[in-house]
């Protein structure tokens, strides 16, 4: 799924994408961009200061990190609660944000309308056609979990915030399918995938 959102971010035109991850934990999707993406420009934001610290210690052990001008940045902060838009206002980013990503977070932040604000506030940052690109658990119904929504929610969650969800399920790719669509979802057993366009 990592491979999958990266392939979405290098199918946009950017050099040096911008890339914010929300709920970025330990960093093992960091991990993944910075390899894979050698001139990312990275700001993860977690709640965890420890897992942040994590993140930090081990991806400055891999050497893009010190050259390639790349840059990883994280940020303590609780997307729900905090301004923590406003970093990335600090940075000159609000509107330049290439790609907003996350990886089996959302669900812990919270139900729809949490996620939804977090989603509306991402929203905000990216630049015209930005990406959003992000896997969660699904909604499973042998075990039934107040904030893990199916496919379908998830996309009138995200046509509700404003993203482009042209095609709908016809649009529905497999993981590996690395072309860039306005909107493609896929699935990996329990988990969703979806990126989308401003
Ligand atoms: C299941 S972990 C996934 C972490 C990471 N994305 C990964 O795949 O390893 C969920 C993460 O969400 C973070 N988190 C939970 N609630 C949060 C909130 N309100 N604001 C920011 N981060 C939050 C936790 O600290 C944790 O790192």
């Amino acid at each position: 799924m990592a491979s999958w959102i990266c392939s979405k971010i290098n199918a946009g035109s950017a050099n040096s994408p911008r890339v914010v991850e929300l709920a970025c934990g330990a960093g093992f999707l960091a991990e993944i961009l910075e390899r894979q993406l050698p001139n990312v420009r990275y700001c993860g934001f977690d709640l965890s200061p420890y897992l942040l610290e994590f993140a930090r210690r081990r991806l400055e052990a891999i050497p893009g990190d010190q050259g390639n001008g790349n840059t990883m940045k994280y940020f303590c902060a609780n997307l729900v609660k905090d301004d923590w838009t406003a970093h990335l206002v600090d940075m000159g980013w609000e509107g330049k944000v290439d790609a907003v990503v996350s990886i089996q977070a959302l669900h812990d932040l919270g139900e729809l309308p949490q996620q939804k604000q977090v989603l509306e506030q991402a929203r905000s940052m990216l630049r015209k056609d930005g990406l959003l690109a992000y896997g969660d658990l699904l909604f499973d119904d042998q075990t039934p979990h107040p904030s893990r929504y199916t496919v379908e929610e998830h996309e009138e969650m995200l046509q509700l915030c404003g993203f482009t969800v042209s095609g709908g399920s016809s649009a529905k790719s497999v993981l590996g399918d690395s072309g860039l669509q306005d909107f493609a979802t896929a699935t990996f057993g329990d988990f969703g995938a979806f990126a989308c366009r401003k």
